[in-house]
């Protein structure tokens, strides 16, 4: 098995070849003067299993490139198998034709990564669990969801969120604050939303539970613009919660989020390396290290 850091992934790519005690073979990359990737694998991969780790996030478009070139090279170099590890895959949430006429994104990323040659296809928290699974049937690469969240609640529970009350922002997301409630063992429940009649503004309320003087933490896939972390903890504090934490697996942050975040009332923001920003305090290395161990003997 060789461990291939691509451009957006070489840190972790470099911790899981650590954890697996072989080295690391980052490819060289460098950008053209137009912006075009130039993609050159340093080691021969022929006949080998090749575990390529590259994440998605902004800019998504080069990094999924990026991507395809590693995964259609190492083909033709003559790997034997083509395991990617896509932490954070981007277009997940475009996972269905909500509209006539809509590409459905989620689904030509997944056959063009089948088309360049990939094998199996790791990822993480992906946005709906269900859609991963119609997916499944539709394409030949085998693929995994994995979560970090049982990662995050350990993080947390060793900063003093022990016995706090774990949400997700949807009762469609439930699954995460369950696992995070089993870590935490403070019970676990989801936000409700109404909007304000007289702002037109949403609320998020957590129904039949005492949150007030309780510490709670807000469980969720990924905090893009950070709006619905925002307003899930504002609904905390509204509820008299005492210590709050925002924990997600993808971190991507986009504009002002960690301010919004910071202003609705969190105490604590915590989320993995499956996109590096300075909150990725949780790192999945170990977690795709074990993984890695199952299924590439
Ligand atoms: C929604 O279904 C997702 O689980 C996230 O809650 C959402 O994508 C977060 O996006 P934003 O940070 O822009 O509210």
């Amino acid at each position: 098995m060789i461990i291939i850091p691509g451009p957006a992934s070489r840190k972790l790519g470099e911790e899981i070849a650590g954890a697996l005690s072989v080295d690391a073979h980052p490819v060289e990359h460098r950008f053209f003067p137009d912006g075009e990737s130039y993609i050159k694998y340093t080691t021969s991969v022929e006949g080998e299993t090749a575990v390529i780790v590259q994440t998605t996030s902004p800019p998504q478009d080069t990094h999924l490139m990026q991507l395809f070139l590693m995964v259609s090279t190492a083909k033709d170099l003559g790997a034997e198998r083509v395991i990617c590890v896509v932490p954070y895959l981007a277009y997940a949430r475009q996972d269905e034709r909500f509209l006539d006429g809509e590409a459905f994104s989620l689904d030509i990323v997944i056959n063009m990564l089948e088309k360049a040659g990939a094998d199996d296809l790791i990822i993480f928290d992906a946005h709906n669990v269900d859609s991963l699974r119609r997916m499944q049937k539709r394409h030949r690469i085998r693929m995994e969801n994995l979560s970090a969240t049982p990662l995050l609640a350990e993080y947390l529970k060793e900063r003093g969120f022990r016995g706090a009350y774990s949400l997700s922002p949807d009762e469609g997301s439930v699954h995460r604050a369950e696992m995070g409630g089993e870590v935490l063992g403070g019970g676990f429940g989801f936000f409700e939303k109404q909007r304000d009649l007289r702002t037109g503004e949403i609320e998020m309320t957590v129904k039949d539970v005492e949150i007030s003087g309780r510490d709670a933490v807000v469980f969720d896939d990924i905090i893009s613009s950070g709006g619905t972390m925002a307003q899930a903890i504002a609904g905390l504090k509204k509820q008299g919660a005492r210590r709050i934490a925002a924990a997600c697996t993808h971190a991507l942050f986009m504009g002002d989020a960690e301010k919004r975040i910071r202003e609705a009332g969190a105490d604590l923001i915590v989320a993995t390396d499956t996109v590096e920003t300075e909150f990725s305090q949780v790192s999945v290395a170990s977690l795709i290290s074990e993984r890695l161990k199952e299924i590439a003997k």
